[in-house]
This record gives structure tokens, sequence and C-alpha cells, in this order.
């Protein structure tokens, strides 16, 4: 039991694609009045993925940084997703080869909609339980993609994260969580099917309903949730016993304003984006709620202990600098890159026509035959 206080998330980082699409372009083409996507759902921005970037790229490029010279400590790789590639071979295998993990390392991939990334860190967080000197590595990444003239669009996003959970961890320590399973139909995307069915208003009663089953009945100053959409984080705290204020919100949502929804990540990002806004003298050795949902459902309510030099575990400055450089685009660009990834994801041959952004390190060369080909810079 003793043992279990001491692992957790050693680092942790994101990687926002380099595009993005202005929600106030999106509003004018659809007709819509800005301010029920800026203010009624909560969203600036939606992060636009490239054709030469997908699930694997985005978790290379979160987990590179963040991993330099502990390939050969990584006996685990969970990656969490659920905008697979294949039915069959897990994502991370490519992941694994160009993140050059060593050849004795458990590779799988997971899914249960939005919650998978949770269940993955608490797999993790039971593999260093039973070997002490290993470290596992859980990666998440997805491309929200909704479709076209669809509610769900506005609420659209694409990105990763990825932790590395060790003994002694540098950010903080992962509590046991408290999950809650229901079978609900809100959210679901058959073997067949381009984009995911959504029942949106189901989806918010059955978050705050599972929300409810597990919510702490003491008060936590700082909590993060999963942000389908920014406003959700405000419609959860609504539920809770107690309800949290609306800076401290302000602060577990900024990061997801400005991407939009990234499914599995969500949490995290959630997460990073507190830890980045939030005084630090005021996060200094906290104890942070975290409530993780999965359509479908699984909710899960767990705890993050911040560490004295919990600083170290992320790197702000490079989250800040990110979002900075992105680059807005316009609507038909948009267009034209979601049809490119709609066309791609279902073709065995495919080779971008783009040029890769200079500061991408990983890219897709090409699809042939339904196998992917991967280059590092
Ligand atoms: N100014 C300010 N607010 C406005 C507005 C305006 N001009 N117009 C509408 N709004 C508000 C509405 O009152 C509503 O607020 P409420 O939620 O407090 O009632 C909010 O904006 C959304 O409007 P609504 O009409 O409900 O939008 P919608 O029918 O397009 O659906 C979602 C919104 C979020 C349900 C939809 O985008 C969706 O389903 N997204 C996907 C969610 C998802 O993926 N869930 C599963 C994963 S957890």
């Amino acid at each position: 039991m003793e043992k279990t206080r001491n692992i957790g998330i050693d680092r942790i980082h994101f990687y926002a694609p380099k595009m993005y699409l202005d929600l106030e372009d999106l509003a004018t083409v659809r007709n819509t009045d800005v301010n029920k996507f800026k203010i009624g759902i909560g969203q600036e921005k939606m992060a636009i993925i490239s054709p030469n970037e997908d699930i694997v790229t985005m978790a290379a490029e979160a987990a590179f940084p963040i991993l330099q010279g502990q390939e050969n400590d990584i006996g685990l790789l969970l990656f969490a997703t659920e905008s697979g590639i294949d039915y069959s071979k897990a994502a991370g295998i490519y992941l694994h080869t160009l993140l050059g993990l060593n050849s004795h390392c458990r590779v799988l991939e997971v899914k249960q909609a939005c919650y998978a990334a949770t269940g993955a860190l608490q797999l993790a967080k039971d593999y260093v339980l039973a070997n002490p000197h290993k470290k596992a590595l859980v990666v998440s990444s997805d491309v929200a993609w909704y479709g076209f003239e669809t509610p769900g669009e506005v609420t659209q996003g694409a990105g990763a994260i990825a932790m590395i959970v060790s003994q002694n961890p540098t950010l903080g320590i992962v509590s046991e969580g408290v999950p809650i399973v229901q079978n609900i139909e809100d959210f679901y995307r058959p073997s067949f099917h381009e984009v995911p069915i959504v029942d949106g208003k189901l989806s918010i009663r059955s978050y705050r309903d599972l929300l409810k089953a597990v919510r702490p009945e003491k008060a936590f100053e700082f909590m993060c949730f999963h942000m389908p959409f920014a406003v959700m984080s405000d419609k959860a705290s609504e539920v809770l016993t107690h309800p949290l204020s609306s800076e401290v919100l302000a602060y577990a949502k900024a990061f997801n304003k400005e991407i939009g929804n990234i499914y599995n990540g969500s949490l995290f990002l959630s997460l990073l984006s507190l830890l980045s806004y939030a005084p630090p003298s005021r996060l200094n050795q906290q104890t942070i709620g975290m409530f993780s949902y999965g359509s479908g459902a699984i909710g899960e309510f767990f705890t993050i202990t911040l560490q004295p030099n919990y600083q170290k575990g992320f790197d702000q400055n490079k989250l800040l600098k990110d979002f900075a450089q992105r680059k807005r685009i316009d609507f038909q660009t948009y267009h034209q890159m979601m049809e490119i990834y709609r066309h791609r994801e279902s073709s065995l041959e495919f080779t971008p026509d783009f040029s890769a952004d200079n500061q991408q390190i990983f890219v897709l060369e090409s699809i042939h035959q339904g196998h992917r080909l991967y280059k590092k810079r």
C-alpha cells in the first residue's frame, strides 16, 4: 500500500498541430452567432492536422522531448486512441520504432472512448508497482473529426499527450481512482463508420451523472476535467459538492479552448493548462482532483499530488511558445485539410503533397499497401 503512494507522472508533454481555424471563421461560414461557439460552447480555436501528420507522428512529437535518454527504461508502451489507423496492428508499434525504444517492451493500443488514457495511466501505475525499476510510456493521440456541418464540428480538434510513469515521479503522484461504468449510447463509432454517432445532450447528462456517482465529498481547490468542449468543465463543476471558482475553471480550460477536443488527451491538456496558468505559490504540493469521462461510458475520479519540483515535470515555456507559433488558416484550407484527412484514412496508397512544417520532427511520408512509412528529421 505504501509503495503505491510513490508512483505517478514523472514528465508530461503535449503536442499541438501547427495550424488552427479561428471559430470566428467557422461561425461566418456556418451562419451562426460566434458567441454560441465562443461563449455558449466556450471554444476559441480548432487545431488542424496537416496531411503529413497523423496520430503516430503527433504521439512521437509529444513523447520525444520528455523521453530522451530513457529509451531503455521503458518496459510498457500504452497508446490510447479512438482514432485508430489499423484494427490489428497497434499504432504504438510504429511509435516504438520512431522513438527507438528497446525491443523488450510491451506495446498495446487501448480503447474506451476518451477514458482510455486514464485507464492506461492506472495500468501503467500497476506495472511500475510490479516492476519498480522500469518506467511506462502512456500516450494519447486523437483527431476529433465529427464531419462538416454537424453539431460537433465546432468542438473538433487534434493533439497528443505523452506521460512517463515512474517511481518517485517529478511531477505528481497518481492516486487509485474510483471508476464507474454504465452502458450508454451517447457517442460511439461502429468500425465501418467514418465519424462518431453523437447525442451531445445525452452525453452531457451522462457525464454529469457519472461524475455525481464518484464525486469527492471534500473540497478541492483545483480540479481538471475531460473537456469535449470548454463549457463542459463549468457544467461539471455545477454538480460537485463544492463547485470551483470561475478563476480556477479558467486556468483549467485555457489550453483546451485553444485546441478543441482531443478526446483521450483532453483531461491531461486541462492539467497542463492549470499547471501553466495557476500561480505556482498556490499549486505547490497541492492535490488536484481529476475527472475522466469516456462515452459509452466510464467515468473515473482520481487525484494527482504535485511534488516539490513539479515544474521540472513539464516544459511550460515550450508549450506556450508552440501555442503562440501556430498558424491561422482560413475556412477553405480547413475544408481542404479535412478532405485530405478523410481520403487518407480510407486509402491503401497515399503520398502527401504538402511541405511539412520546419519544426515538425516526425513526418508521415506515405502509405503503401495500407502500411505507413514515417521519417524522423
Ligand atoms: N450566445 C451565447 N450562448 C449561446 C448562443 C449565443 N448566441 N447561442 C446558443 N448559446 C448557448 C446555448 O444556450 C447552449 O447553452 P447551454 O448548454 O447552457 O444550454 C450552448 O450555447 C450550446 O447551444 P446548443 O443549442 O445546445 O448547441 P448544439 O445543439 O449545437 O450542441 C453540443 C452543442 C456541445 C452538444 C454539440 O456541439 C456536441 O454534441 N458536441 C460534441 C460533444 C461530444 O463529443 N460529446 C461526447 C464526448 S464527451
